[in-house]
């Protein structure tokens, strides 16, 4: 018997046309983002679900899907789903990590380069036709990256691909805080510096978030963390709306509390505050970090072997490549 499925998103066609060899699959050629409603209504019967973080999947879901045995997220990031709630019902989770930190990496680096060197708003500026005249001490001065002090604030696998890239390439000095500090061998081969939170803070030049969501890292950078800052420092978000209280960071930017920020992940996306729309000098991307083809290609690949192995429908079955909860396969028959 085929299980069946269903693929929240529209994905690349070859792709889709794996994952309808291995299920019966209800797909979203539309890609409309489903309401609670309709995502409720669509998981009825279905074994297995390829989702994004468009989706929470919660308990209450859950409980009106008891069928529901893999949610195959595509993306590193979980956050969207309750991975206790599922693993108390024996729901295996599964991610994409790893095929996405190089090109996720590259990006964080771009936005903070963008954000220290005024790309953005001066492209804007040009467009307008405000372009009238050369300037050489008064056009778009920005802060230098090669040399400066490179923060990084959770260091797993993307933020230790930053912290190569600016130790390696740039000359930077790289500083890092993280729950647990890194090994020495690994520390070393990034050329990162442990430090506590407060002195990141206070002597990055460049800080980007690179650490997962959750209620511990909510408003991880409020207004109290913005004021340690340097006054000519950047921060780049990269990791999750909710980290930073954007809120704060509008009034910090405004006020010149700090240089510059360069966000890909926001509060509430993909509505954005309407006072961050109206700043210069913060560079805005619409969560593109890992969006190169050949990643969001890998990323949907991986997911669907995760489903392949997690559904135990075929031949292929087995332990998916990336579990988020393996304890729920140990409990299987
Ligand atoms: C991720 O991989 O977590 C990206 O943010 C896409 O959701």
């Amino acid at each position: 018997m085929h299980c069946a499925v269903l693929a929240t998103r529209a994905t690349f066609p070859d792709i889709a046309d794996r994952l309808r060899q291995h299920f019966d699959v209800e797909d979203n050629p539309a890609d409309t983002i489903f309401s609670p409603e309709e995502l409720l209504r669509r998981l009825q019967g279905k074994h297995g679900v390829m989702s994004t973080g468009s989706e929470r999947i919660d308990a209450a879901l859950l409980d009106a899907c008891p069928q529901l045995r893999a949610v195959c997220n595509v993306g590193v990031g979980y956050n969207n789903v309750d991975v206790d709630a599922c693993t108390a019902r024996g729901v295996l989770v599964t991610n994409t990590p790893d095929v996405l930190t190089e090109t996720t990496a590259d990006f964080g680096f771009a936005l903070m380069m963008a954000a220290a060197r005024r790309i953005a708003e001066a492209e804007h500026f040009l467009r307008r036709g405000d372009w009238t005249r050369t300037g050489i001490y008064d056009m778009f001065l920005g802060s230098d990256v090669h040399g400066a002090t490179l923060g990084i604030l959770g260091m797993g696998r993307i933020g230790q691909a930053i912290a190569r890239r600016g130790a390696l390439g740039f000359g930077m000095r790289v500083i890092y805080h993280n729950r647990t500090r890194l090994a020495p061998a690994v520390e070393a081969g990034c050329r990162a510096e442990y430090v506590d939170k407060d002195t990141l803070l206070g002597q990055s030049d460049h800080l980007v978030l690179v650490l997962p969501y959750s209620q511990s890292s909510h408003h991880a950078i409020g207004a109290a963390e913005l004021d340690r800052m340097k006054p000519t420092a950047t921060l780049t978000n990269i990791a999750r709306g909710g980290i930073v209280d954007d809120a704060a960071l509008a009034r910090a930017l405004r006020s010149g509390r700090i240089a510059a920020a360069g966000l890909d992940v926001f509060e509430g996306e993909p509505t954005l505050r309407p006072e961050l729309l109206a700043l210069p000098n913060v560079v805005l991307t619409p969560h593109i970090g890992s969006a190169s083809v050949g990643t969001r290609r890998a990323m949907a690949s991986l997911a669907v072997d995760n489903l392949i192995a997690a559904l135990g429908c075929g031949p292929q079955a087995g332990r998916p490549p990336s579990p988020v909860n393996p304890a729920v396969l140990q409990k299987r028959p």
